[in-house]
């Protein structure tokens, strides 16, 4: 770790971390990326939590990849994030020498979480979801400072509990932006099961800006757990994080090199010569991309410019 290299927050997937050799995978890249910069990490466990409300016949709901969360709902996923999912990850960090240490939002100074209001849906509808938490707060989240500045990693599950005691289901995409905006990151890493944000022919989108963001969820080519991602990054993005990727996590050790979506910080950077007739800019096959090691900080001026 460099001594006073601005943060990167890490989203991983919760399917990237249901077998053995993902986690192995997962666990070097956690590795390369703290090696060089703080690293924080936030995890989800969607599908282990699906499976295992499955198996227990609690039916499913979700809107926007919010899980709709009754408290039958909210202990099985507390189980599995904060339990299973959580401690085996850290488990596989520290086989690939990393010395992570396992928490929740619900930790001293991770993040203050309030019960999220009625949700008004990409479609228009109002949802109640239950016991789902919105991080809040703009204070800076000194333990994980602090943990980083010990050479630790933290591994922030995306459970939060209210100022009366109540936990609460956190989305992971929607944790790790609010982390990266109050932690002023250099980068939000967001790493999931698909190369980035697909178009209606399943091409990995390179770049997007905030317009062609906003249009993504507003005409439903981004649906469900993409939704949330793309707040995520939004918010991000409005807290000037220095870089902003949704990449694949999946049968790979080194997310630099992922195929992903690199979210624009600048209006001027998608030229209006790369830009599609759809509005999305450069649409190429997943994989086909070949990525930019990773950035520091943009510079400021980059960020003048942004919408
Ligand atoms: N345009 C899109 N591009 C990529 N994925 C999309 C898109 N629209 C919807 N999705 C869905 O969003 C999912 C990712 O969100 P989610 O299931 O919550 O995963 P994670 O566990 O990584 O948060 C994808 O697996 C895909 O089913
Ligand atoms: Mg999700």
């Amino acid at each position: 770790m460099t001594g006073d290299a601005a943060t990167i927050v890490l989203k991983l997937g919760g399917e990237l971390l249901e077998e053995p050799d993902g986690r192995r995978d997962i666990a070097t890249a956690i590795r390369r990326l703290a090696s060089r910069s703080p690293l924080v990490v936030v995890h989800g466990g969607g599908r282990e939590v699906d499976a295992e409300l499955a198996a227990k016949g609690i039916p499913q709901q979700a809107v926007d990849g919010l899980r709709v969360t009754d408290a039958a709902t909210l202990d099985v996923v507390v189980r599995v994030l904060a339990g299973r999912v959580n401690t085996q990850l850290v488990a596989a960090a520290r086989v690939a020498g990393v010395q992570a240490v396992g928490l929740t939002a619900a930790d001293a100074g991770v993040s203050t979480v309030t019960r999220a209001e009625p949700y008004t849906a990409a479609d228009g509808t109002l949802v109640d979801l239950g016991f789902v938490g919105q991080p809040t707060g703009a204070d800076r989240p000194v333990l994980l400072d602090r943990l980083c500045q010990a050479g630790l990693v933290p591994i922030v599950a995306s459970i939060g509990a209210d100022d009366r005691g109540q936990l609460l289901n956190v989305n992971a995409d929607t944790l790790a932006g609010h982390l990266a905006a109050r932690l002023g990151a250099a980068r939000l890493l967001i790493a999931g099961g698909t190369a980035g944000v697909l178009d209606a022919q399943g091409r990995t989108i390179l770049s997007m800006d905030m317009d062609m963001l906003q249009r993504a969820i507003a005409d439903g080519r981004a649906r469900a757990g993409m939704v949330a991602k793309l707040i995520a990054c939004r918010e991000a993005h409005r807290a000037g994080v220095g870089r902003i990727d949704i990449v694949t996590g999946t049968h790979t050790d080194n997310l630099d090199s992922s195929a992903g979506t690199t979210i624009l910080l600048s209006g001027l950077e998608g030229s209006v010569s790369e830009r599609k007739q759809d509005g999305y800019t450069g649409t190429g096959h997943p994989g086909s991309r070949g990525r930019a090691p990773a950035a520091g900080v943009q510079p400021r001026a980059d960020r003048a410019h942004t919408r």
